[in-house]
Formats: structure tokens, sequence, C-alpha cells
């Protein structure tokens, strides 16, 4: 910060006085860029890892949140954990599987019965029960993550949107991976279905645009979950990956939660149909 200079004229009441109110523009304008005060927003898998990292972000910007994941205890407690700390009713708890249509139908429900509209709605949830090439998936392990990580995102979308499209307001944040950007001899169905969910969010920004509802994705690199713990506490896998990400290290949940926050919030409304790589790096290196 420069020192303030004055003048005999103005004595440096008025120049101090100018100096807080050009602050306080700036504070109201950071404020309201990425205010999500009395935004209802459903994160599906935000017991823990990404999702809940995201939905602390959302309730810290002012949005009330729907923690949801297949454990309603687990649930519960990310809630109780977000209200003490905002010190308010910032969260509640409505678990659902994303494989059932009927518990995404009781999630969209529910949350319409208590706050009436949902502003937001981050397709987080996936699964990956298959880790190996192609040529070794189960034609059941291939359907599950195609119905878990494309078809439940589309069901939940679905269910969501109309309100959205009805009151010509509202932002749909699917999380993808970078997986679906590039192959892999181990993850081959998981990025095809990440993929998929790039072309989803690209189609329904299409679909949605003349309503004013915008859909967008997000595509985190290797990030500290449970989800990915078998490719971080490997220290090999570690070391590679790492070697080759021009900031050295893999993410942390918190990390990706402001890049949701950016595209739930005013600061976004004339982005749709994209995606925000969160990765480090990773994607653009040419290792
Ligand atoms: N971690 C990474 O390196 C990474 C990288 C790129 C993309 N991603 C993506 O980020 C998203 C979140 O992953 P994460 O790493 O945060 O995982 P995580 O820490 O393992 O958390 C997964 C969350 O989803 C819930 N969940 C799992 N299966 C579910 C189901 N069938 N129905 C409803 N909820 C379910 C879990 O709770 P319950 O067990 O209680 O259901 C938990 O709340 C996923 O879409 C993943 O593909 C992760």
């Amino acid at each position: 910060m420069g020192a303030i200079h004055t003048t005999k004229a103005d004595g440096g009441g008025s120049v101090r006085r100018r100096e807080s109110q050009r602050r306080q523009r700036k504070e109201e304008a950071l404020t309201k860029l990425f205010d999500l005060t009395g935004r209802i927003a459903i994160v599906t898998g935000s017991s823990r890892g990404i999702g809940r990292a995201i939905a602390e972000a959302f309730a810290q910007h002012g949005a009330t949140v729907v923690i949801s994941s297949r454990k309603a205890e687990a649930c519960a407690e990310t809630a109780a954990a977000i209200n003490a700390a905002e010190g308010r009713e910032a969260a509640v708890a409505i678990a659902a599987n994303i494989s059932s249509k009927a518990e995404l139908q009781r999630l969209v429900d529910e949350t319409l019965r208590l706050f009436g509209r949902i502003d937001a709605l981050v397709c987080n949830a996936a699964s990956n029960p298959y880790f190996g090439p192609l040529a070794g998936i189960s034609d059941d392990q291939f359907r599950k993550i195609l119905e878990n990580n494309v078809i439940a995102n589309h069901w939940l979308i679905q269910m969501a949107a109309p309100g959205m499209i009805a009151r010509k307001d509202g932002s749909i944040i699917i999380v993808s991976s970078i997986g679906g950007l590039k192959g892999s001899p181990m993850l081959g169905a998981y990025n095809i279905s990440k993929a998929a969910d790039f072309q989803l969010a690209r189609n329904l920004a299409v679909e949605f645009g003349k309503h004013a509802v915008r859909v967008n994705c997000i595509a985190p690199g290797l990030v500290r979950t449970d989800f990915a713990r078998a490719l971080w506490e490997n220290p090999d896998t570690l070391k590679a990956v790492t070697a080759t990400t021009p900031l050295r290290r893999i993410g942390e949940p918190e990390e990706i939660a402001g890049a949701a926050v950016y595209l739930a919030s005013p600061a976004s409304t004339f982005m749709t149909g994209q995606t925000i790589v969160v990765d480090g790096g990773a994607t653009i290196s040419g290792g």
C-alpha cells in the first residue's frame, strides 16, 4: 500500500474518507460477485470429500445447502458441523443413493417442500467399481459406471430443472474429472463416463440457455479424498503424478470449491456449457 498524501486544502480527512469509501465499494463488489445469500443448493456426495468442501463453501457464501449421500447419519453429521460453523440453519441432510431414481426424486421433492425452490444443483457423487483395462470390465460394472456417473446426473437435472426454467434462474454444476479429457490404461470406463458428463453439460446448456439456466462442469485433477486414496497413497503413483504436475502436488478438496462457488454465483452469469479444469496444471504439462 502506498502512503496517502494530503494537501493543506483538504486536510487529509477527505482523502481518508475517499479511500475508505473506495475500499468499501471494492468489498461490496467482491461480496456481490460471489454472493450466494438466500440461494438453495443441493450437493450430491456432500458428506465428505469434494462435495463436502463445496457445501461448506456455499454455506460460507450465504447459501442454504442440502447435504446428500447414501448414509443418512454421515449427512446429518456434516449438516450439523456446517450449521455450527455458520451459526445459522445453513444445511439440512437428505440421504439419497444416486443409483435410485426414486431416491433422487425424494431428494428433489423434499428440498422443494422445505425451501420452495432449487437455485443450484451440484451433481458431484460418482462411482468407479473397476480399475483395469477395458478388456476385463464386466457388463454390470460398465453399466453401473455409466448409470451412476451419467444417467443419474441426467435424472437429477431433469427433476430439478423445471423450477429453474420457470423462474429463469439456475446453475447446474457437474463434477466431472480430467480423466474425461484423456485415455487411460486403467480407468477407461470411468473416463468415458466423465467425458460424457462434459457433453451432457454442453447439450443441456444448449437446451436450457433460452431459459437462463446454465450448465457447466468442473474437472478436478487428483485430489486427496477417499475416492482417490488408492492413487495418492501409493508412493510410486503419487511420485509419477506430482512429477508431471506443474504445481508438483495433488489438490485438496477445498481447492475445488472455489470453482463451484464461481459457477453458482453472479460472477459466472455469462458462462454455460463449459468446463473448468482445476488440476495443478496436470493436463497442460508436457511431462
Ligand atoms: N478425488 C479425486 O482425485 C477426483 C478427481 C477427479 C474427479 N473426482 C470426482 O469428484 C467427485 C467427488 O469425489 P470425491 O473424491 O470427493 O469422493 P469421496 O471423498 O469418496 O466422497 C464421495 C461422496 O459421494 C457419496 N457417494 C458415494 N456413492 C454414492 C451414491 N451411490 N449415491 C450417493 N452418494 C454417494 C459419499 O458418501 P456415502 O458413502 O455416504 O454415499 C461421499 O459423500 C466424483 O464425481 C469424482 O469422480 C474426484
